[in-house]
């Protein structure tokens, strides 16, 4: 469909919604007047389209099932000056710019939600300790609060982005996991939020099979996963953080084989290529890189 159609389709939607719109002028005017009642003085004078669709919001869905009523004022607070006075200064303006304070905008939300298990690190929260808000993450006015990962969270996290997008990485873009598979956006107290104590703990939940136990354990598997792998994204094979035989070598360079420069002559076109180099390199041999259960183990090999 080209663009000039699409705005035609466009337009005879909302001719449709205006249409139904005014059928339905009843129910409309029942949520104002339950509004004024609740919400201060009346604000659809001015703000005739966020009244009208208040009703459909998650949160008055919500309200309305558990049979409370709570208006506008529940969340932009005290909202009669600013009904006589139209102005950014005496109502919670949640937004970036020109807004309100970001403590006062977060702490209105926390006056119902302090109490939820999730919440209970958010000051803790790097969000939280770098002013970023509920609202930079939830819309409001909204039929529903699912948060739209990962873009949402990109729109911040850039690097990100391009870690998601490189050639091994975590089923994220493809939407097996999500961010906050992972991540406690509200904030815990370990490293990065993540949502385990240790980043093994975080890992062996979806990889139990990396916990052994093992009969040959490899030292830095259980020291800590992120020592060859990184979490989002790599341009190696199977998230390393280095090829392979660099990364091996990181740490086996003291001892026979494992300290062999691959160099020019042991590396593809060399005159004398190497088995420990080409392939899967140490890998050919070393396969139980994350430990052995075999009792006739012979350096991880098996
Ligand atoms: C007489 C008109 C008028 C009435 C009545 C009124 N407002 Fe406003 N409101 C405005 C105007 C104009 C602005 C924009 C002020 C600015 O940008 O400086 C505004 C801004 C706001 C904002 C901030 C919007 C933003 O962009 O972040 C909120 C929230 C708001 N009003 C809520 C309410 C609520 C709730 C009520 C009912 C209690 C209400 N208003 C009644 C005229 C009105
Ligand atoms: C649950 C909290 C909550 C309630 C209740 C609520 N708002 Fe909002 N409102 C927000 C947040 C957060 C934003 C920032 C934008 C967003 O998240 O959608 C916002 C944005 C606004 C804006 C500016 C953005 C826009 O689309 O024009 C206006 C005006 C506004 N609200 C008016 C109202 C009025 C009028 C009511 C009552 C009918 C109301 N709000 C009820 C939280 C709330
Ligand atoms: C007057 C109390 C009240 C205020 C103020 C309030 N909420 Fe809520 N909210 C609730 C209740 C009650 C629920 C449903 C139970 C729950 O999930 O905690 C809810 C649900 C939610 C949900 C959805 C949970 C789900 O199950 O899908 C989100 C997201 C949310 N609120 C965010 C906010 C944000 C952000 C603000 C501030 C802009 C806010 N709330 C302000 C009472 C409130
Ligand atoms: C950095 C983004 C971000 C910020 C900031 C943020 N949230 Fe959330 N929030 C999320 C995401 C993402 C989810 C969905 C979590 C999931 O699917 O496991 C969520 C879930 C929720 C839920 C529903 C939890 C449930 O039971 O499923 C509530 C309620 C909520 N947030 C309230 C808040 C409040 C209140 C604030 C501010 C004090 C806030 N959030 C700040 C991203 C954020
Ligand atoms: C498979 C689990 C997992 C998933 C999914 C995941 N992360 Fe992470 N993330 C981690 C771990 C582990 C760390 C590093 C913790 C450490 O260094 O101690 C981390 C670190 C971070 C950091 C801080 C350091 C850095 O790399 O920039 C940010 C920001 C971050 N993640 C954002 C995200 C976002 C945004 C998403 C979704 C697009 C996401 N993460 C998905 C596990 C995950
Ligand atoms: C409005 C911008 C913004 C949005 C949206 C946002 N973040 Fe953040 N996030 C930040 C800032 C600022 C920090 C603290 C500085 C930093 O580490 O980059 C942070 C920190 C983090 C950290 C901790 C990094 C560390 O080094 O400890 C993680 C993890 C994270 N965000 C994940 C997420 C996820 C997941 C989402 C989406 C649900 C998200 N963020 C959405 C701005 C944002
Ligand atoms: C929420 C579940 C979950 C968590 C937690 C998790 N992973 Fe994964 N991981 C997956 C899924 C799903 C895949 C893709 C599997 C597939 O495609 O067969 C994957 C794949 C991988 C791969 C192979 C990537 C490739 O390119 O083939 C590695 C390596 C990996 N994860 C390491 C880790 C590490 C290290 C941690 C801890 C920081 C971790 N995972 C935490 C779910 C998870
Ligand atoms: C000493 C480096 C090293 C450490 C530490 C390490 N890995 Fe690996 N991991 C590898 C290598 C090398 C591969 C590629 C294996 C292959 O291609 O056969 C791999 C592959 C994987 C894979 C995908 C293939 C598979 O075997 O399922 C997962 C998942 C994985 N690692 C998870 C983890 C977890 C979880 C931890 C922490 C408990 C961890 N790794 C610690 C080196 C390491
Ligand atoms: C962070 C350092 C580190 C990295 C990276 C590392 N290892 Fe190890 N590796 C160790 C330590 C420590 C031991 C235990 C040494 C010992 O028992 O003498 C070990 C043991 C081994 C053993 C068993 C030796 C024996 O005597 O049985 C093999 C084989 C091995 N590593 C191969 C590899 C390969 C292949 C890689 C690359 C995929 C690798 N390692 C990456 C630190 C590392
Ligand atoms: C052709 C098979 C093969 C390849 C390729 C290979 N290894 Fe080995 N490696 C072995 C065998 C077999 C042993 C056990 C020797 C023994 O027990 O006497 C071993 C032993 C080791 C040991 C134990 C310490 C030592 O010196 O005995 C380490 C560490 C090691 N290899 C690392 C590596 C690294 C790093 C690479 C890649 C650069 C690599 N290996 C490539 C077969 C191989």
């Amino acid at each position: 469909m080209s663009s000039r159609y699409l705005k035609r389709f466009a337009l005879s939607i909302w001719c449709v919604a205006i249409s139904v719109a005014g059928g339905g002028a009843t129910g409309l005017l029942s949520v104002q007047t339950a509004l004024a009642g609740t919400a201060g003085e009346g604000c659809a004078e001015c703000h005739q389209e966020i009244v009208g669709t208040f009703a459909g919001t998650f949160h008055a869905r919500i309200w309305s099932g558990m049979g409370q009523e709570h208006g506008c004022q529940s969340c932009h607070g005290d909202t009669a000056a600013h009904a006589a006075d139209p102005t950014l200064q005496n109502v919670l303006a949640y937004r970036a710019k020109g807004g309100s304070p970001v403590d006062e905008l977060s702490a209105k939300c926390l006056e119902c939600h302090a109490g939820d298990t999730h919440m209970a690190m958010w000051d803790m929260g790097q969000h939280s300790r770098n002013d970023v808000s509920c609202f930079s993450c939830h819309i409001m006015h909204a039929a529903r609060a699912e948060v739209n990962q990962p873009e949402t969270c990109f729109t911040c996290h850039r690097s990100n982005r391009a870690e998601a997008n490189k050639q091994s990485h975590h089923p994220i873009i493809e939407n097996k996991i999500k961010c906050t598979d992972c991540h406690n956006t509200h904030g815990t107290l370990s490293p990065a939020m993540i949502k385990d104590e240790t980043v093994n703990q975080l890992c062996y939940q979806c990889h139990a099979e990396k916990r052994g136990p093992y009969v040959w354990e490899h030292p830095p598997v259980e020291e800590n996963c992120l020592i060859c792998h990184t979490p989002h994204g790599s341009r190696h094979g199977k998230l390393l953080v280095e090829k392979i035989p660099n990364i091996c070598q990181d740490c086996h360079d003291w001892s026979r084989h494992p300290g062999t420069p691959y160099d020019a002559e042991k590396g593809f076109n060399g005159s004398a290529p190497s088995e420990r180099f080409y392939s899967r390199s140490c890998l050919n041999c070393h396969g139980a890189i994350h430990g052995s259960a075999h009792f006739e183990n012979h350096g991880l090999t098996r």
